[in-house]
């Protein structure tokens, strides 16, 4: 089969290495992917915004099936764009898709199906904040209705925050979630979806603050591990019974089938496991964590589900860490373009944002790379992630120290 992937970051090179391993893969294709990928797939130099190009460049390379990686494509609906013309795509539909692309339905969503998430009020205006912030217990949740590339969610700890945040907010959004503000362990739990047919994977925790004990800014990711100890069979079988299937029957039942990577961001509370949010593909960074403990050809799986045919997935019984090399500065402000040293490599190394120029690697986004290593335990698994750490040099990169850390 030929494969194209639409994304660009270390969870399309994670999908094209899994893909490299499957014995249907023939070509596999990154749109646009990133120079570190080229160990496993071809990229092409199209814009991920432009449509147009991509279902060309689909249609002309006579592509078998196409992954996309990315919210931005799903929610712009670029699987309806392409399954017009005949394409087969393994992803969500604009529609279903909205269930990442707007918090506001994905809340009604939740509600409609009995689905347990914190309490909410979505408001339009700030009168409307307003009234609801002064009857709030803090700190509260103020999340923008639309995508924010992580950007889009604050807990506010008083009356003063959350007001400022929800007016930011409202200026470029129709509408903003107010939310109880949930505490317990948060996990991530992700299945291969096509309507009412699930195969989840085993679940992995990501580090979404930027520096070590949960400081700094809120991130895209900094590291994740898979298993996760701290969370029972028990609650990851609430998750998926309580939370995932309704949500995929609740999506069907209003015509929005939900056909490719269905993300639940959970949170074990003292009353149960509750959502945080839904997204609508794999997680960046969990999906390099789970995929390398993933023990089945990811195209059969793929086929089988588009099949509907009833199928458990297979795991490697060993942990995996990934940690994340930043460029220094990110989320906010950061500069590009800096040498890269690989060393001797203990994991595999995905990347994030890099460039190939003039024989090397260059920095070439916010986050870089990952190293990624399975061990026997969570401590083994760290010991070589950080030992591959150890070896890259570069003099604009930072990570957090505490990935895989079991308590
Ligand atoms: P999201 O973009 O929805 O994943 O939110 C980013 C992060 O904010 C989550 O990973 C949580 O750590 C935190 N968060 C979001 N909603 C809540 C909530 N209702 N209660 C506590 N923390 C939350
Ligand atoms: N790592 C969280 C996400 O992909 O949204």
């Amino acid at each position: 089969m030929d494969i194209l992937i639409v994304g660009q970051g270390g969870r399309e090179h994670a999908l094209a290495w899994k893909i490299r391993q499957s014995k249907h893969a023939n070509k596999i294709y990154v749109i646009p992917g990133n120079d570190g990928m080229r160990d496993v797939a071809q990229t092409i130099d199209i814009a991920m915004g432009d449509y147009p190009s991509i279902i060309s460049f689909a249609i002309d390379n006579k592509i078998d099936l196409t992954i996309i990686g990315s919210e931005k494509p799903l929610c712009d609906g670029l699987v309806d764009m392409m399954e017009e013309k005949g394409l087969k795509v393994f992803g969500p539909t604009k529609k279903a898709a909205e269930i990442e692309g707007s918090k506001a339905f994905a809340k009604s969503m939740m509600e409609k199906y009995n689905i347990p998430t914190a309490f909410y009020h979505k408001v339009k205006t700030f009168e409307e904040a307003k009234q609801v912030l002064i009857h709030s217990k803090y700190p509260i949740v103020i999340k923008a209705d639309g995508l924010a590339a992580g950007k889009g969610v604050v807990i506010a700890k008083d009356f003063h925050e959350a007001f400022e945040s929800s007016v930011l907010f409202l200026e470029t959004n129709p509408c903003v979630v107010i939310e109880e503000y949930l505490e317990g362990i948060e996990f991530s739990l992700i299945a291969f979806a096509n309507g009412e047919t699930l195969y989840p994977f085993e679940i992995a925790q990501d580090y979404k603050r930027a520096f070590d004990n949960h400081q700094g800014p809120n991130t895209g990711g900094m590291g994740s591990y898979s298993p996760v100890p701290s969370i029972s069979k028990e609650a990851i079988d609430e998750a998926i019974e309580k939370v995932m299937k309704p949500m995929l029957y609740g999506l069907e039942k209003e015509k929005r089938l939900f056909k490719g990577f269905l993300y639940g961001g959970l949170m074990l509370t003292k009353d149960g496991v509750k959502v945080i949010e839904f997204n609508a593909r794999l997680g960046d960074p969990e999906a390099e964590v789970l995929l390398p403990r993933l023990k089945d050809d990811i195209l059969e799986v793929i086929e089988s589900i588009l099949e509907h045919k009833p199928k458990t997935l297979l795991f490697d019984q060993r942990a995996c860490v990934g940690v994340v090399m930043a460029s220094k500065g990110y989320p906010l402000h950061y500069e590009k373009g800096f040498p890269i040293e690989i060393g001797q490599e203990h994991s595999t190394i995905f990347h994030m944002g890099t460039k190939y120029i003039d024989n090397k690697y260059v920095t070439f986004g916010g986050r870089v790379l990952i190293a990624v290593s399975l061990g026997k335990d969570h401590d083994e698994a760290r010991q070589k992630a950080y030992q591959t750490i150890d070896n890259i040099s570069c003099d604009n990169l930072f990570y957090r120290k505490d990935i895989g850390l079991i308590k």
